[in-house]
């Protein structure tokens, strides 16, 4: 069984709004609409475990019953950073999931096949994979954000994003094991990498982007208008 894990409980504090940012309409349906629509309408996942924040439980249930989720069976309170709201949502999940799918209920514009693809990916190497786009950029390291330290090797530097499919023990003991060294990461898989195991990278998606500034709606909206981020 798979289970998916969306952390949703960010206040959207760097979009400037006064309502959770995952209720934030885009193109008048919230957020996490957009991203549950995806992930109900991907075969391979069989349960879906929403994180919310603690204050807007009520307004979650009425999405839930409104939208007619067929695949949420719980939604849970978060903690304070994104690390602690997926530890809540992992304890949350059926006992007989196998597979987790942690994906950030702000890309809402993940499709059906990116989701099956890096399932598919952690299926064949065992352990886990995630979707990552390799970084067009050149990146400058900074000590003080003023000078640059140095510059680093493009080839080598992949840039991250969620869906990331995780087998479900495998992600427990790493959440267990960063809680003990007091580890804090921006993502699950950096708290996998601690663990010693392989992780595949799996080609992302340009228009999976993460909405965190007020620009980054507009882009979204754009996307869906176009047609390149239809599900
Ligand atoms: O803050 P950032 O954009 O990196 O958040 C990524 C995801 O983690 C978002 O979907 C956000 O709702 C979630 N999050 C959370 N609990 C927190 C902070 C962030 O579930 N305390």
């Amino acid at each position: 069984m798979t289970t998916s894990v969306v952390p949703a409980a960010g206040k959207g504090t760097r979009l400037g709004s006064q309502i959770p940012k995952a209720l934030i309409p885009i193109l008048g349906k919230p957020m996490i609409s957009w991203t549950i629509a995806a992930l109900e309408q991907t075969p391979i996942v069989d349960a879906i475990v929403i994180v919310a924040p603690s204050e807007a439980l009520d307004d979650f249930e009425k999405l839930r019953i409104g939208e007619g989720w067929r695949k949420v069976v719980a939604i849970v309170a978060g903690g304070l950073d994104r690390q602690q709201s997926v530890w809540n949502g992992l304890q949350a999940m059926p006992e007989r999931t196998e597979w987790v799918i942690v994906h950030d209920a702000a890309r809402p514009l993940v499709k059906p096949s990116l989701i099956f693809a890096v399932w598919e990916a952690a299926q064949e190497i065992g352990t886990a994979a995630i979707a990552a786009l390799p970084c067009t950029d050149t990146v400058k390291r900074t000590l003080d954000g003023v000078l640059i330290a140095e510059t680093l090797d493009r080839e080598q530097l992949w840039l991250a994003q969620t869906p990331q499919v995780f087998a479900a023990e495998l992600l427990r003991e790493a959440h267990e094991q960063a809680l003990k060294d007091g580890c804090t990461a921006t993502d699950d898989a950096m708290l996998v990498e601690r663990m010693g195991v392989p992780i595949r990278l799996v080609p992302g998606d340009p228009t999976n982007i993460k909405i965190t500034h007020p620009t980054d709606l507009l882009l979204a909206e754009a996307i869906l208008k176009h047609g390149f981020g239809t599900h």
